[in-house]
């Protein structure tokens, strides 16, 4: 592979390993080798191609740590009902909801689901995510969760992102459970677990652990038969009522607690200890038209780091751009745009076991970077919905 040297770089903001802060570097080259940051110096005197960044900015790629992505059709017939009214819980307990999207997954081929895949990762490119997790659960039976994760696999074989695929098979129990929850966690444990391990293609297991979903004693042997076959826990926790997830997150090890609008005191200060991630995700709270925001200065102040992500799916939150993440967490949740920074770079690498590899501009790193067109930080969440990016490089190549 070529070498290429970024000049006239006008500003790099990136999480620094040694300062644990963003450092703002001014007119330093960035010399990329075979995909890798070789150098970050002044007037680096090297002959090779030479890419002009024209005194803009440049940050790393973000890393977008929880996404749904494999489901078939949208569902903008509940948005319209949100409109009127309806919460998110009262259309999911009348048959909308997560199992809404059960039937289309169940029933589309892999080819159509990979084709669908395929261009919303191109989207998702665009608005300058270069690596990404992404999420089975909209099959929830051994064969179509299997599907799923294998699209997530091809898709990933096929485009420039990088995908790190999670198995959710606990993300709803399916219809044809509705009387024996019980047997869905047997089938989930004794059957799913085994063959998504011996599909090889999951690197964690997740679980929807909320009232109504998976209770924490249930999530617990999930997530404890998940470890014995060598996926990594991450949960979604606390998310409309407190149960007790984030307890769960810290007990497990798990890497990342994600939502958290209704965590406990108790629970952050479990999580600070057992240095559990909190993966924040305003575009949820913000679609479903809520303004309850996840505390997110109080899990700061306890020592939890914070990762954000956009949580894109067909119900709670159609939001695919990291961008516009970043706005909200500045607008809703007071973060800095520094912290909001980390959050979608390095902390989220952190979540997906990354971080030594991506998530900041720094020597040794693979060369995950974005060129905007813009002079500072500030005006990433200024701009709110204008996402002014003149170039995205992925492993030194330019994709854009
Ligand atoms: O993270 N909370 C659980 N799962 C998704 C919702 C998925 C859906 O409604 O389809 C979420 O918000
Ligand atoms: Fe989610």
């Amino acid at each position: 592979m070529s070498t290429i040297k970024l000049i006239n770089v006008g500003e790099i903001a990136t999480y620094n390993g040694q300062t644990k802060t963003i450092n703002y570097i001014a007119d330093s080259d960035i010399l990329i080798d075979d995909g890798i940051i070789e150098k970050i110096d002044q007037d680096i005197d090297d002959d090779c191609e030479i890419f002009d960044c024209k005194n803009k900015l440049v940050t790393p790629g973000f890393v977008d740590p929880h996404t749904h992505p494999v489901f078939l059709d949208g569902r903008e017939e509940e948005f319209r009902l949100r409109m009127q009214g309806a919460t998110y819980q009262e259309i999911a307990e009348k048959g909308g909801g997560i199992n809404s999207s059960v039937n289309g997954v169940r029933n589309a081929s892999t080819e159509e689901l990979v084709a669908l895949v395929s261009k919303r990762m191109d989207r998702f490119l665009k608005l300058g995510t270069t690596t990404i997790e992404a999420k089975s659960g909209y099959g929830l039976s051994v064969e179509s969760e299997l599907k799923s994760l294998e699209v997530i696999d091809l898709v990933n074989q096929s485009h420039i992102i990088d995908i790190i695929p999670t198995f959710l098979g606990a993300h709803s129990i399916p219809p044809e459970y509705k009387n024996d929850h019980d047997g869905y966690i047997d089938l989930l444990c004794n059957e799913m677990i085994p063959a998504v391990a011996d599909q090889g293609i999951a690197k964690f297991c997740d679980v929807f652990c909320e009232n109504g979903y998976f209770s924490v004693e249930q999530s617990r042997r999930i997530l404890e038969t998940a470890k014995e076959y060598g996926l990594i826990p991450r949960l979604h926790a606390d998310e409309f009522e407190d149960s007790g997830a984030a307890e769960l997150a810290a007990e497990l090890g798990a890497v990342s607690a994600d939502h958290l609008m209704a965590v406990s005191d108790v629970g952050i200060a479990k999580m600070a200890d057992a240095n559990v991630t909190a993966t924040l995700l305003p575009g949820t709270t913000f679609f479903l038209g809520s303004t309850n925001y996840a505390p997110v200065k109080k899990l700061m102040e306890a020592g939890v780091e914070i990762a954000l992500a956009t949580d894109y799916n067909p119900g709670s939150c159609h939001i695919q751009s990291m961008p516009f993440i970043i706005s909200l967490s500045c607008i809703y949740m007071g973060m800095s745009v520094e912290d909001a920074l980390i959050s979608v770079t390095f902390n989220s690498a952190k979540t997906l076991n990354l971080e030594k590899e991506i998530g900041s501009i720094e020597v040794g790193k693979k060369a995950n970077l974005i060129i905007w067109n813009l002079e500072k930080l500030i005006n990433i969440p200024y701009n709110v919905t204008d996402i002014p990016i003149l170039k995205i490089m992925k492993n030194g190549t330019f994709v854009s």
